[in-house]
C-alpha cells in the first residue's frame, strides 16, 4: 500500500526521503517519487517502476525540506502522470488512502480554472490547498481548512515553496507517525522509515495535523484546538528487516518461524498453566461471561480464525463465527454484548478488519481482542484487550510467520476459554503447554523438507491450476495454501473440504491438475483417504502431506512427504509451512516477483 516519508531538517533530507521509501518498499507499489524545496521553488523527481530508479533520477536533488511516497494506484493506471507528489501552483502534496469526494471537489477546482493533469484524487487536494492558500496564506491553516472539505481516509503532507523549512501533515483513518530527531522533524506512514534518523515517535490521532520544522512539530486538531500527543520510543529493530543469508524475505521469514513461535510463546514461559492476563489485566474479567467468539479478520489472517474455530468449539466449547471483515462491516447482524470480539491482523492497519472491529464496538459489542503483530497499530489501540505476536517485522508481501504465530496466539485464547469455561483438566493444560513449548523444534524439522518440497514445485512450471484439499481443521490450511500458490507463482488455485469434492470440483480433474492433500493420521484420515481415491481415479496427480503416522501407501501417481512428528490438534501449524514452501518454489520456477507480487499490497490500508 501507498508510503510516505516527510522531513524538515537542517541540511539535505533526500538521501532520508529515499532510505525511508526504501523501507517501505515492503508495502507494495507501482510508481515513486519526491518533492522538495529547493533554491527554484519546488523540485519534483517521479517514477515508475522501483525506488532505486528515483533515487537515481533524483541523484543530483538536495535541499533541507520534501516529502516522499510510493504508489499502489487505487485512482487512475500505475504512471508517471499519476505517481505523486501532485503538485498545484507552488506547492506539493503525497497522499495515502482514498478522498471519497473527489469528484465534487474536481468539479468544483475545475470551474475555479484549475487544470488536472492526472486522473488521481490527490491532485484535488494539491488545489484544493492552493486554492486556499490565497486567502489563508499560512500553510499549516490552509491544510487545517483543506482537511476540514476532504472525505474518506487520507494520510497527507504538503510543502509549499513560499514556506520553505516547512512541512505539514494531516491524518485520518490511514496511519501516519512523527518522528522527532536532533536536527530535524519526520513523518513516515510506517516507523520503520524513520529508524535511520530517530526512534522518537509520536502516532498521530485520526483529525490531528502537525507542522514539521526543524525545530520541532506542533499539533493542532482539524478544528483548531492545540494537542500533545505522547512519544513513544520505537523498539522496533532495524537488523529485522535485513535480508541476510536469504534470497527473498518470503523465505527468510518462513524460515524464521521457530524463533517467531518461540518468541510468541515466550509469555507462557516454564509455567504448567495459563492465566487469563497474558490477554490483557482486564482479561479475567472481560472474559468469564463470555458466551460466543466472533472472529474479524481479512485474507490469510481470516485463515488461522478458520482454523481457531475448530480449536474454540471443540477444546473451549464456545461457539465461534469467523467473518471476512469487509463483509461484516456492511451487513445488518444480530449484536450480542456476550460475544467475544477477536479481531486478527499482522499489520494491525487492515481497513477492513479496523473498520469491522468499529462497527461492532458501535453496536455495543464492548469485549474486543486484537491479534496482532504490530503493538502500535490502530486495531491494538482500539481493542479492549490484546495479544502481540512477536513475529517480528514481516516484508513479504504473503504471509507467513504471522500466520503461524497467530495460530499459536489464538490456541493460547482457547486454552484461557477453556479454562475459564471450566472444560480443561490440569493434566490436559500441561500436556498442551508441553506441545506448544516443543512447537519450534517440531517447526524446525518440517523445514527441513524443504529440498523434497523444492523437486515437488518443478512439476508445477507447466501447471496452471491446481486444487487443496483438506479436511476439519485442516481445511483452512488447504485455504491458505492455495492463497499463497496463487498470490506469489500467479497459479489459480482453489481449496474445498475433500468431503465436497463429488458435489463440483471433481469435474475438474484430470492428468492435468496437481491436487495437493493436507493429510494427517487424524480422526478424518479415513473419509480424507477415499477422497483422494477419487481423485486417482480420474487420472490427478496427488501431492499428499501426511505425517509419520498416516497410513497412505505411495503409489504411481501419488507423491507423499511425510511430516515428521505427528501433532494432533496444533498439527495445522506444521502443515501449513510445507504448503508456504511449495508455493515459494514454486514461484520461483515461474519466475514471478516473489516478495512483491503483482497488484497485491502488504499493508492494505484502503478499503
Ligand atoms: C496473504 C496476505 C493477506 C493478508 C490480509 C490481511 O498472504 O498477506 O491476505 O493476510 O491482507 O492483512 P493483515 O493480517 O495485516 O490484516
Amino acid at each position: 500500500m501507498c508510503g510516505i516519508v516527510a522531513a524538515a531538517a537542517g541540511s539535505n533530507i533526500v538521501p532520508v526521503l529515499v532510505e525511508g521509501l526504501k523501507k517501505l518498499e515492503y508495502r507494495g507499489y507501482d510508481s515513486a517519487g519526491l518533492a522538495v524545496v529547493g533554491a527554484t521553488g519546488i523540485e519534483r523527481v517521479r517514477s515508475v517502476g522501483r525506488v532505486a530508479e528515483l533515487e537515481a533520477a533524483a541523484a543530483g536533488t538536495s535541499a533541507p525540506t520534501g516529502i516522499a511516497h510510493t504508489r499502489w494506484a487505487t485512482h487512475g493506471v500505475p504512471c508517471e502522470r499519476n505517481a505523486h507528489p501532485h503538485v498545484s501552483g507552488g506547492i506539493a502534496v503525497v497522499h495515502n488512502g482514498i478522498i471519497e469526494n473527489y469528484e465534487s471537489l474536481r468539479r468544483e477546482l475545475t470551474d475555479l480554472g484549475y487544470e488536472f493533469t492526472s486522473d488521481t484524487d490527490t491532485e484535488t487536494i494539491a488545489h484544493l490547498v492552493e486554492h486556499l492558500l490565497r486567502a489563508e496564506p499560512d500553510l499549516f491553516r490552509a491544510v487545517q481548512l483543506a482537511c476540514r472539505r476532504l472525505v474518506g481516509a487520507y494520510a497527507i503532507a504538503v510543502i509549499d515553496q513560499r514556506q520553505p523549512g516547512k512541512v505539514v501533515v494531516s491524518r485520518e483513518g490511514s496511519p501516519l507517525l512523527l518522528g522527532l530527531g536532533d536536527t530535524g522533524s519526520y513523518a513516515a506512514s510506517d516507523a520503520s522509515a524513520l529508524l535511520q534518523v530517530t526512534r522518537n515517535m509520536v502516532y498521530l490521532e485520526n483529525g490531528d495535523i502537525a507542522e514539521l520544522t526543524a525545530a520541532g512539530v506542533r499539533i493542532e486538531r482539524r478544528d483548531g484546538k492545540p494537542v500533545e500527543r505522547p512519544v513513544h520510543v520505537s523498539e522496533l529493530s532495524a537488523a529485522a528487516v535485513e535480508l541476510g543469508q536469504y534470497r527473498h524475505y518470503m523465505q527468510k521469514e518462513i524460515f524464521e518461524q521457530p524463533e517467531a513461535l518461540a518468541n510468541t510463546l515466550e509469555i507462557v514461559g516454564g509455567a504448567k498453566s495459563i492465566q487469563p492476563g497474558i490477554f490483557g489485566a482486564e482479561a479475567a474479567n472481560l472474559l468469564h461471561d463470555v458466551d460466543q467468539v466472533l472472529i474479524l479478520a481479512c485474507g490469510t489472517s481470516a485463515h488461522s480464525g478458520m482454523t481457531a474455530r475448530y480449536w474454540l468449539e471443540a477444546i473451549a466449547g464456545v461457539s465461534c463465527t469467523v467473518e471476512i471483515a469487509s463483509e461484516y462491516r456492511y451487513r445488518t447482524s444480530v449484536p450480542d454484548p456476550r460475544q467475544l470480539v477477536v479481531a486478527i491482523s499482522q499489520s494491525g492497519e487492515t481497513a477492513d478488519t479496523l473498520a469491522a472491529l468499529r462497527h461492532a464496538k458501535s453496536l455495543g459489542q464492548h469485549k474486543t481482542l486484537a491479534i496482532c503483530n504490530v503493538p502500535e497499530s490502530a486495531i491494538v489501540r482500539e481493542s479492549a484487550l490484546r495479544f502481540i505476536t512477536r513475529a517480528g517485522p514481516e516484508i513479504g508481501v504473503a504471509s507467513t510467520k504471522a500466520f503461524t504465530t497467530q495460530l499459536a496466539a489464538l490456541f493460547l485464547l482457547t486454552l484461557v476459554m477453556a479454562k475459564v469455561r471450566d472444560r480443561l483438566s490440569e493434566a490436559e493444560e500441561a500436556a498442551y503447554i508441553d506441545q506448544l513449548r516443543h512447537l519450534p523444534v517440531a517447526v524446525n524439522k518440517v523445514l527441513t523438507l524443504e529440498s523434497e518440497i523444492e523437486a515437488w514445485a518443478r512439476r508445477f512450471a507447466d501447471k496452471h491450476h491446481a486444487l487443496f484439499l483438506g479436511r476439519g481443521r485442516h481445511y483452512p490450511i488447504a485455504l491458505e495454501g492455495a492463497l499463497k500458490l496463487k498470490e506469489i507463482s500467479y497459479i489459480h488455485a482453489e481449496a474445498y473440504p475433500a468431503g465436497e469434492l463429488k458435489h463440483g470440483p471433481l469435474a475438474l480433474v484430470d492428468a492435468q491438475m496437481p491436487v495437493i492433500s493436507v493429510a494427517p493420521n487424524d480422526e478424518l484420515l479415513e473419509k480424507l483417504k477415499s477422497n483422494l481415491q477419487e481423485v486417482r481415479a480420474r487420472g490427478g496427480e496427488l501431492y499428499v502431506f501426511a505425517d509419520a503416522d498416516a497410513e497412505i501407501p505411495s503409489t504411481e501417481g501419488v507423491h507423499m512427504l511425510r511430516l515428521p512428528e505427528h501433532y494432533g490438534q496444533l498439527s495445522p501449524i506444521l502443515h501449513v509451512i510445507p504448503l508456504q514452501l511449495l508455493s515459494y518454489h514454486a514461484a520461483l520456477v515461474k519466475g514471478t516477483d516473489v516478495d512483491k507480487p503483482r497488484n497485491l499490497a502488504k499493508s492494505v490500508t484502503v478499503e
